[in-house]
């Protein structure tokens, strides 16, 4: 067991209480990524926070999907009336075929079905394909505003902005659609209940400036943002977790939202190594270090974390979750957020929500 670290002071929170347990697309491990099903089961389960990621229709109009390309997530592929749609894309400097969300008017959106992401690490999943449709961001602001009533307690929107350099170029810039989402729907509070994260700092400079939702910095450990590669900006995410990175990243941010690899990364073997100083210096700076993303199956654990050799398999995740808290992260987005909820409270002596299928 990899022992305790003192996190360093901690900065003021932004939520009610911590760590935060952050339903990643939902509860995505349970049901086709970003449907208004996969976001109630995640508050149902014990989420803090529903993470929706937002893309933009050919109209203009916020809806959940993780990237552009909406092949992967939805039967789009399937239908014949839309084959003429097809195209060839480069996004942030990749190649991508399929169909792609702004060749979509909300109208068009809303007849596609959405489908389980991951079939091959996520079978059972696939008995909900074709059940949900796409979501919009007003959607999930009235579906968390009702089971914020209905649960008793207060159930947060974290919405990550998905490619606004992309969405930029072809004449849908993001910024404004946020800002007015938020707005026209009374949330633009400080309070916590939305938060708004994105990989790109341009957008987030511009955000802070118009809002006053609390803000995430979003890094990756080995790439760079798409918006400073696109400027022809050379720092990386190795410069924007330094010390001076992130005294950087406080003027516009309140939290840190890094890859697991960038908090504790995995040893030569593969194996749960021991953390760096990140979350030490990002609680100096003053940030909030909520890490991306826990999920129980084996595909996605350290070498000493797998139980047997089937991918799907689920794996000794409260390990991970045990090394991550005591490394003194204030939050977790993950695809089961019920298994997070157990491991802060059998972990952290925070309380867990066992008898939430009662809830509502
Ligand atoms: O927002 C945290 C995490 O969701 C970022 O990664 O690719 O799953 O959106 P991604
Ligand atoms: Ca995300």
């Amino acid at each position: 067991m990899i022992p305790a670290v003192d996190p360093g002071p901690r900065p003021t929170d932004l939520v009610e209480r911590t760590p935060v347990v952050i339903g990643h697309r939902g509860a995505s491990g349970y049901r086709p990524e970003h449907t208004l099903a996969s976001y109630e089961l995640a508050a149902r389960m014990g989420a803090d926070y529903i993470e929706p990621d937002l893309v933009i229709t050919a109209d203009g109009v916020l809806v959940a999907r993780h990237e552009p390309e909406i092949s992967r997530t939805t039967d789009v592929a399937s239908l014949p009336h839309f084959a003429d749609r097809r195209a060839t894309k480069t996004v942030d400097g990749e190649v991508f075929t399929g169909w792609f969300v702004e060749d979509f008017t909300l109208s068009e959106l809303r007849t596609l079905r959405a489908v389980e992401g991951i079939p091959h690490l996520r079978r059972n999943n696939t008995i909900y394909d074709g059940h949900y449709g796409i979501a919009t961001l007003d959607e999930i602001l009235a579906l968390t505003a009702r089971l914020t009533s209905r649960l008793g307690r207060r159930i947060g929107i974290y919405a990550e902005v998905k490619n606004p350099t992309y969405f930029a170029g072809i004449g849908l810039p993001l910024e404004q659609a946020i800002v007015r989402g938020l707005r026209d729907a009374g949330v633009d509070a400080p309070d916590g209940a939305v938060v708004v994260e994105s990989f790109e700092t341009a957008f987030l400079r511009t955000v802070r400036d118009e809002l006053s939702v609390p803000i995430t910095q979003l890094v990756e450990s080995g790439t760079a943002p798409a918006d400073l590669a696109a400027a022809g900006d050379p720092r990386t995410t190795a410069d924007m977790v330094t010390p001076e990175g992130l005294a950087d990243i406080t003027t516009y941010a309140d939290g840190l939202g890094p890859d697991k690899d960038l908090v504790i990364p995995c040893d030569a073997d593969g194996k749960l190594g021991a953390p760096t100083p990140l979350v030490v210096d990002a609680h100096a700076a003053g940030l909030l270090v909520h890490v991306y993303t826990f999920r129980n199956e084996n595909r996605f654990l350290p070498a000493d974390l797998r139980r047997g050799d089937d991918p799907t398999n689920y794996g000794d995740v409260f390990r991970e979750y045990a090394a991550f808290l005591a490394a003194g992260v204030d939050g977790m987005f993950t695809d089961n957020p019920d298994t997070a909820v157990a491991a802060r409270g059998l972990l952290s002596g925070s309380p867990a929500r066992e008898s939430w299928m009662m809830a509502g």
